[in-house]
Formats: C-alpha cells, sequence, structure tokens
C-alpha cells in the first residue's frame, strides 16, 4: 500500500510515547485519526480499545485503510496487580482492533515486545519461541497470536527497550534517570544484569512507515542496532549529557530494586532483526547514534547546575 494524501489511517493509543512519533512521521503524508483514553494533545480524540461498540463505530465511520494500535498498559507492575483491566486492554483491546481491520479490509499494525521471551538465552531472532513471564507479557503475546489468526494483511512489530517521547511522556529507563539528574542526585544505582536493545520511537515509526509500504506483511523483530545492559545506556547517557565527572554510576543487581520492580523481568531482552536483515528492510540505525539524538531533545530541560 502507498501511503497518498487520500490514505486514512486510524491510530489507537497515539497519546503515548510511541505515539508522539508515529503521528509525526505519519500526519504530513496522510489523513490521520490519532485516538487514545488520554487525550493530552489538540490533535486527539477519545478512544477506547477495550470499549468495541464505542471504538468501532469511530473507527467505521472514518473508514481507514490502515489500522495501527498503539494502545496498551505499559507499567509492568501495575499490570502484575491490575490483570483484569490488562487483558482487557492488551489483549481484548488487539482482538477488539483486528476485528475492526478485518470488517474493514484494513491493513494492520500492532506493536508487540521482546518481553515475550523468557530470557534464558541471550539473543532471540523472529522465529524464537515466545514464553512470556508477566501479565504485561502474556497479554501482549495474546495480542501477537490473535492477530496472527484473524488477519492476513498485518504486520506485529516486536520492540525492545523504548526511548523516546520526551520528558511529558516518556515513562521509561531514559527518563527515570533523567529526572533523577533533574533531582540533583549525584549518585545512581543502575542494574548491569539486565540486557536488552533500546528502540528509538522516531527511527521506529520512520522504520514503520517505510516498511508498511513494502506490503512484506508479517511479524518482524525491530529495535536498534547493538545490544547493551541498563548501566552500559546509563553510562553513555551521562556522557552525552557531559556529566561523567559529576554524577557517580553504581552497579547494582536486579535485588537492589526487587520491592520497587517486582514483576517478573526477563534476564536478556536482546533481540535481532533477522527478518528485516534478510529483506533488506532493516532501517534500524545503531542505539548510541539514536540515544546521541534524543538527548539533543530532552537536553534543554536541565537546570544549567546540574
Ligand atoms: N514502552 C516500551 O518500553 C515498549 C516496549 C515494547 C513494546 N511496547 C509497545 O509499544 C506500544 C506503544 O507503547 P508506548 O511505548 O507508547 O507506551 P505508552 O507511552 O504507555 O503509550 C500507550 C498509550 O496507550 C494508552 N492506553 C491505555 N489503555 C488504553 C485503552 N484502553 N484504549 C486506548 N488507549 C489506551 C495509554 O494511556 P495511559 O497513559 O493513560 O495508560 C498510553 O497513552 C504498546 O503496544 C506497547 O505495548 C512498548
Amino acid at each position: 500500500m502507498k501511503i497518498t494524501r487520500d490514505t486514512k489511517v486510524f491510530i489507537t493509543g497515539c497519546g503515548g510515547m510511541l505515539g508522539k512519533a508515529v503521528y509525526e512521521r505519519f500526519s504530513p503524508h496522510c489523513q490521520v485519526l490519532a485516538t487514545d483514553i488520554d487525550v493530552n494533545e489538540q490533535w486527539l480524540e477519545y478512544g477506547d480499545v477495550a470499549d468495541f461498540q464505542k471504538i468501532s463505530e469511530k473507527a467505521l465511520k472514518f473508514e481507514p485503510d490502515l489500522i495501527i494500535n498503539l494502545a496498551a498498559l505499559t507499567d509492568l507492575e501495575y499490570c502484575e496487580k491490575n490483570p483484569e483491566i490488562t487483558w482487557k486492554t492488551n489483549a481484548l483491546g488487539a482482538e477488539n482492533m483486528a476485528l475492526i481491520s478485518k470488517r474493514l479490509d484494513a491493513a494492520h499494525i500492532y506493536i508487540s515486545t521482546a518481553g515475550v521471551f523468557d530470557g534464558q538465552k541471550e539473543y532471540y531472532n523472529d522465529f524464537d519461541q515466545p514464553k512470556p513471564m508477566s501479565i504485561y507479557a502474556k497479554s501482549k503475546y495474546y495480542g501477537e497470536v490473535i492477530i496472527e489468526k484473524m488477519l492476513d494483511n498485518y504486520f506485529i512489530f516486536r520492540a525492545g527497550w523504548m526511548m523516546g517521547g520526551g520528558c511529558d511522556k516518556d515513562k521509561k529507563f531514559i527518563n527515570k534517570i533523567f529526572k533523577q539528574i533533574q533531582d540533583g542526585k549525584k549518585e545512581l544505582f543502575v542494574v548491569e544484569d539486565k540486557l536488552g536493545t533500546p528502540t528509538y520511537t522516531v527511527n521506529f515509526a520512520e522504520s514503520m512507515f517505510a516498511i508498511m509500504q513494502t506490503e512484506l506483511f508479517g511479524l518482524y523483530n525491530m529495535v536498534c542496532e547493538g545490544s547493551c545492559s541498563r548501566y552500559d545506556v546509563a553510562v553513555e547517557l551521562i556522557r552525552l549529557l557531559g556529566l561523567e565527572k559529576k554524577i557517580r554510576i553504581n552497579i547494582v543487581d536486579s535485588d537492589y530494586f526487587k520491592d520497587e520492580y517486582s514483576a517478573p523481568r526477563p534476564h536478556s531482552e536482546k533481540l535481532q532483526n533477522l527478518k528485516l536483515s534478510s529483506r533488506g528492510i532493516n532501517y534500524m540505525k545503531d542505539w548510541k547514534e539514536c540515544l546521541a539524538d534524543y538527548v539533543e531533545s530532552i537536553r534543554p530541560h536541565l537546570k544549567a547546575e546540574s
């Protein structure tokens, strides 16, 4: 499907960290109707993926050629403590949006996670068998399976450690570290026993935009090139901010955070973009290059004295 001015794209969960980049990539080229339960931008409308009646009315009226479902509950601890709403949002929501795509014969994009694996080995390619551990991962994996069963013209893109969205929307690692720096912390505690592949929202959205037009439908791992530990990411962030001499990073193991981060997490969430590379459509860049780009957008939020 070539994206033109007439192409209609319906996006759910577009108020989050990835949604911002996806909206900015798609909206200059086509007609976008962006929705979320959190209407935090003037270009967003209310839309709840768990409410089949209302979300299908909205989508059927718009008649999209493509549905991009970004809606999810993404806080692992919240998901573990609130399984019912997690299943309704992440799993039933995915099924609802797939049903709507089927009715409209619209192409479909669903975002899954590196967290569907159990982390027993270091690297996972697109053909490895998922074995989700947490409620979040199980509900996201259900979304993968149901979409593969129901649809033909779908893309499932598995993302890794998401970075992006800026200080207001970034709920993940970079912003958690950045907030501590903003608060004047001179000492950070970071784990080295969690491994993964960072995934920059801007690069991810660019890649989605290009790949969906190839119509090479299917499931793809789609993460930045290069892999690392959480500690490596923190070191690089501090270096890019020029704070190596002012902030000390202490290595700890996951036990240190066992109360704060109580949901089960795989030891390794490193993905390989085997299918993207083999098909010559791997547009994902090196994570350090991406982090450098992201840091330039958040740097102005740092107080001069830090
Ligand atoms: N963040 C990561 O590290 C990561 C990694 C791999 C894959 N993913 C996947 O990437 C996709 C985008 O996530 P993200 O990183 O942009 O996370 P995000 O910032 O949490 O965005 C998800 C958005 O969905 C909204 N939402 C929650 N329940 C909804 C519902 N019932 N109907 C409609 N919208 C709803 C959220 O609103 P609230 O903020 O009010 O909950 C939020 O605005 C998700 O499918 C996620 O599972 C994320």
